[in-house]
């Protein structure tokens, strides 16, 4: 197997049901913070940690997605003529951030079963994953911080973060050994538990590197498909029942989850306190209505 990460997976074909109606035809991933969508952040987080390649695993009305990683020469034109050239140059290296591929999930089977579609571009090699409500506000790249942990462990590497207990049972939150400040070595999985049953408060918001076992464990669990949702805890959870290792990196930063409405919210005025153009007008209005 080769061991150095050059790719990573973007699945964003999920419904986002928690953002409808928004969400009936605009992907969740397009909504945007401040003055940018939630997935372009994603992206430049993993070519933060120099990962060029990037492949989207899409679905129907997600077509908006290819369109913002694409030239818009049309757009650019426009924008040279109105003497916005700063504007264009902006537009334009959208495009020029990684090389991106699409593919489409079907139906929306899970987290699990998208990932899988993506199996055939990668090879025998490990791959980061990002899910697309899964923002960061970081000195250093999140994804470089998967990178630095899996150079150590050589094995599937889970992106954690804490929160409070009564928030736990949105969660996947994790059972394990604390090895150092940053890491743990996972022994288990729980999926939503209430906040009395949680083995801890540390929970997986969605980044990982997962490396080819990690697929072959989804295969199967894809064969034996029942007509719920694959997920990748799912393929963890058979992975440690059978001994594997897998381990914990807390990430440094602050997570501003998009996923759902007021998470949302929170993240907008998070980044808009930082946002040079509206940063006091912000602080002002909010002070104001408090
Ligand atoms: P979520 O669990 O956040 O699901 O998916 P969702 O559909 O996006 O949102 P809700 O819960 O209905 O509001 C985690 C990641 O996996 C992708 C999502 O797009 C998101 O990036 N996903 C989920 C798929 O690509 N396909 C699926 O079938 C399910």
């Amino acid at each position: 197997m080769k061991t150095k990460v050059t790719k990573a997976i973007l699945p964003v074909a999920g419904l986002g049901t928690r953002f409808l109606p928004a969400t009936k035809v605009m992907p969740k991933e397009m909504l945007p913070v401040v003055d940018k969508p939630v997935i372009q952040y994603l992206v430049e987080d993993v070519v933060a940690a120099g990962i060029k390649e990037i492949i989207f695993i899409t679905g129907r009305e997600k077509r908006t997605i290819e369109d913002h990683f694409d030239i818009a020469p049309g757009l650019e034109r426009t924008l040279q003529e109105k003497g916005k050239p700063e504007q264009a140059e902006l537009i334009r290296s959208i495009s020029n951030l990684a090389e991106f591929s699409y593919i489409r999930q079907k139906e929306a089977r899970g987290d699990g079963h998208a990932l899988l579609q993506a199996r055939r571009l990668i090879g025998d090699e490990p791959v980061l994953v990002v899910f697309g409500d899964c923002l960061y506000d970081s000195d250093v790249s999140t994804c470089k911080q998967l990178l630095d942990s899996y150079e150590k462990f050589q094995a599937p590497i889970v992106g954690l973060t804490e929160v409070s207990r009564s928030e736990v049972s949105k969660f996947g939150v994790i059972d394990g050994l604390k090895i150092d400040e940053k890491h743990w070595e996972i022994k288990n999985f729980v999926e939503k538990p209430s906040s009395e049953r949680a083995p801890s408060n540390i929970v997986a918001p969605g980044k990982y590197i997962i490396t080819p076992a990690v697929f072959d464990v989804l295969d199967e669990l894809n064969k034996k498909y029942s007509g719920d949702e694959l997920r990748l805890a799912s393929a963890f959870e058979t992975m440690l029942k059978r001994g594997d290792k897998i381990y914990g990196r807390m990430l440094e930063g602050q997570w501003l989850d998009t996923g759902d409405k007021f998470s949302f919210l929170k993240a907008n005025i998070h980044m808009g306190l930082k946002h040079p153009d509206i940063a006091t007008k912000l602080k002002d209005y909010l002070k104001s209505i408090l």
